[in-house]
């Protein structure tokens, strides 16, 4: 058994945690077997270096040193998590993955993408089968996730323009690659994205 490997993508705020916890009900009402997990973390190794990455100061880590981190908790991830469920033939929903790193690390602050590409070459090698893009105005994203501010505020306090080059620098990507992403209006209301959301997976689902 294959199993499918969905990634969920957005700039912050842009709901996909709370879809990510609806698709993964929505598909278990359907009888599949789901593994909802999320980056950094996912395993115990890449929780504590979650907390590295997550908190402190902006200027904590320079853009390199981040790639760096995110990608050893994504092995982690990885080997712990992800391959075994996939290998039991379940649904994988990871709130973030190689995505985050190619747009958070690999653009926002200078062109850092062939380190990050080659390093996912060396160490990862493996794309979801299926990648939703939860896309918003910036503007609002930020909004929301500042409301819930707690102590993992790093990459908000980057600030608006940070978001913005995110935002379009996701959907640079999925522009590329038309045949993993589907971008979903993340604007709309909680039930009008959860819908969109399990309409896009169904048909990997057979
Ligand atoms: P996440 O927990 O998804 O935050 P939210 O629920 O607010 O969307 O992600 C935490 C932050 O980590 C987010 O600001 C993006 C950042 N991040 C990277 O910069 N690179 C990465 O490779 C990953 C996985 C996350």
């Amino acid at each position: 058994m294959a199993g499918l490997f969905i990634s969920l993508e957005g700039i912050d705020g842009s709901g996909k945690s709370t879809q990510g916890r609806r698709l993964a009900e929505a598909l278990r009402a359907r009888g599949h077997a789901v593994t909802l997990t999320r980056e950094p973390g996912g395993s115990p190794g890449a929780e504590e270096i979650r907390r590295l990455v997550l908190e402190g100061a902006t200027d904590r880590w320079s853009a390199e040193t981040e790639i760096l981190l995110f990608t050893a908790a994504r092995r982690d991830h990885l080997e712990k998590t992800i391959l075994p469920a996939l290998s039991r033939g379940e649904v994988v929903i990871s709130d973030r993955f190689a995505d985050s790193t190619r747009i958070f690390q690999g653009i926002t602050r200078g062109d850092l993408t062939g380190i990050v590409d080659r390093l996912h070459a060396l160490v990862i090698g493996r794309e979801p089968d299926l990648t939703l893009l939860y896309d918003l105005a910036p503007e609002t994203g930020l909004a929301r996730a500042t409301a819930r501010a707690g102590s993992e505020m790093r990459f908000e306090e980057m600030g608006l323009a940070f978001q913005a080059r995110a935002r379009e620098g996701f959907l640079a990507l999925a522009a590329r690659h038309p045949g993993r992403f589907r971008r979903i209006e993340a604007d709309a209301s909680p039930d009008a994205v959860a819908a969109a959301s399990l309409a896009a997976v169904l048909p990997h689902l057979g």
